[in-house]
């Protein structure tokens, strides 16, 4: 499984991608507004970051207005994949974007079926909502587990289908979670990325290895 960001800061970009580590970002509308920055100069900065996919989310509700958002969007980079919600005007912008040759990763997914549906219109990516499902008392790493079934049994190995973007992750444990239900990637909050090196054996580790290092060697 891969990992990717799901982050609109450049300075948490730039290190969690320093680590060697990420695949590709993701963004919404939420994560943007965040940084009070200019929406397309920040797509075009985190692109020249990571040279690898890029989600950026369209706001208009009817699917012309999607379309034209879309291919603004996806000329201020070869690695912007267009984000678009599960609905009927996102689905029709997906499929028209698709057509273009433009990636289109359709997001807000909380069913199997939507998933289906949505990588049947071309999506290159889909993205299930662990965190918010587990919110309100339903399994959202169950669901990514049902997507993966239903994508394995309704396309040949040789049929182009999405692939699976565990978002809303809150936890490590989700992103262990999503690797073993069969998630492609996780996008993961900058917090929960660094949470990804913590244990507490890890930590007791180094500093024992330090003092011991510095006993011997006082000089150093
Ligand atoms: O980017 C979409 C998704 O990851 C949002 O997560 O934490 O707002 O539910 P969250």
């Amino acid at each position: 499984m891969r990992l990717f960001i799901d982050s609109a800061n450049l300075d948490e970009i730039r290190e969690a991608h320093s680590w060697g580590i990420i695949s590709g970002v993701t963004t919404n509308p939420s994560l943007v507004a965040k940084e009070g920055a200019d929406f397309h100069q920040r797509v075009r900065d985190i692109c020249q970051v990571v040279q690898a996919p890029v989600s950026a989310e369209v706001t208009a509700t009817e699917a012309p207005a999607m379309v034209e958002q879309g291919k603004r969007l996806a000329d201020l980079d070869e690695n912007v994949v267009v984000k678009l919600p599960i609905t009927p005007a996102g689905l029709a912008a997906c499929a028209a974007l698709t057509a273009l040759g433009i990636d289109t990763n359709v997001t807000l997914i909380f069913t199997a079926n939507q998933a289906l549906m949505a990588s049947l219109a071309g999506a290159r990516y889909v993205s299930p909502f662990v965190g918010r499902l587990d919110d309100i008392g339903q399994d959202g790493i169950q669901l990514v587990q049902t997507i993966r079934d239903v994508f394995d049994y309704s396309f040949m190995p040789e049929q182009r289908r999405a692939e699976i973007i565990a978002a809303s992750i809150r936890h490590p444990v989700h992103i262990e979670r999503a690797a073993l239900a069969g998630s492609d990637i996780a996008t993961c909050p900058f917090s929960v990325l660094k949470q990804l090196f913590r244990h507490p054996l890890t930590d007791a580790g180094i500093e024992k290895f330090l003092s011991d290092w510095k006993q011997a060697n006082p000089q150093t």
